[in-house]
């Protein structure tokens, strides 16, 4: 499987010229990469300005998306919208949206039924907070997002969802924040692939890509492809600079 690597650019860049600029430079640099697979995720607004030439590793996503398809929902983004657009990916229950925007199991499983539906892939996230991990509740919490979000997600629909394990304390931006050990970001995804399998057998989960997200960067990208064995990485801030964000995705390439 060639490594999967999204770029989530959060609430940036401020200005359509910049995001153009940011985007241009790195589909230039990604001409040559045959051996990963690259997603961007802009903010919704630039999404129509972004265009992708053919024949690249090149494609893209965005960060939230609402259940429905159509209708009376003031400010709502449908998942037909995306697919007109041309978008193939949607990142579904990041962190940031479940603390600041009260996101809830029961929202993101909606979510990503409807992205189901309309053939869009889900990046849905997964992970637990400081407070969390200190009480010994990662594998209970990993547990119940996994079961609550995936919730009437059929055995041959888990195959279109990328799962994200995206622990809150390894976040560049969290307070006093930590880096993941390799070796912990390999147990947990190993956890993942566990709790799919019971609940889909093993057959179907082994081509569930299983990603790893939380301040990675050019120096740290080796350990978590190589070491820790993950399907690919979720980047935020190290994927606001063209120059780092194919550095990684160069290295991750092997
Ligand atoms: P950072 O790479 O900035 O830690 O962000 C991770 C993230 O939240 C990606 O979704």
């Amino acid at each position: 499987m060639k490594p999967l690597i999204i770029a989530n650019w959060k609430c940036n860049p401020t200005t359509l010229k910049a995001a153009k600029g940011l985007f241009n430079s790195i589909q230039k640099g990604l001409r040559d990469v045959k051996k990963a697979k690259v997603v961007i995720c802009p903010p919704f607004i630039y999404l129509s300005n972004l265009k992708i030439s053919k024949s690249q590793n090149l494609v893209l996503g965005v960060q939230n998306v609402f259940w429905e398809q159509k209708g009376a929902f003031t400010g709502e983004i449908s998942p037909q919208m995306l697919k007109d657009l041309g978008c193939q990916y949607v990142i579904v229950g990041h962190s940031e949206r479940r603390k600041h925007l009260n996101e809830t199991d029961e929202m993101i499983n909606k979510k990503i039924k409807a992205l189901v539906k309309a053939k869009l892939q889900p990046i849905f996230c997964v992970g637990e907070s400081e407070e969390e991990r200190k009480k010994g509740q990662t594998i209970q919490i990993l547990k119940s997002q996994i079961e609550k979000g995936l919730k009437e997600i059929s055995r041959k629909e888990i195959k279109n969802i990328v799962l994200t394990y995206e622990p809150i304390w390894a976040i560049s931006t969290s307070t006093n924040r930590k880096d993941c050990p390799p070796e912990e970001a390999q147990m947990m995804s190993l956890l993942l692939r566990k709790i799919l399998a019971k609940k889909y057998g093993r057959g179907g989960v082994n081509r569930t890509p299983i990603l790893y997200g939380g301040n990675v960067n050019s120096k740290n990208i080796r350990l978590y492809i190589d070491e820790a064995q993950m399907d690919g990485v979720l980047v935020g801030g190290a994927s606001l600079g063209s120059k780092e964000f194919l550095k990684i995705v160069k290295i991750a390439r092997g």
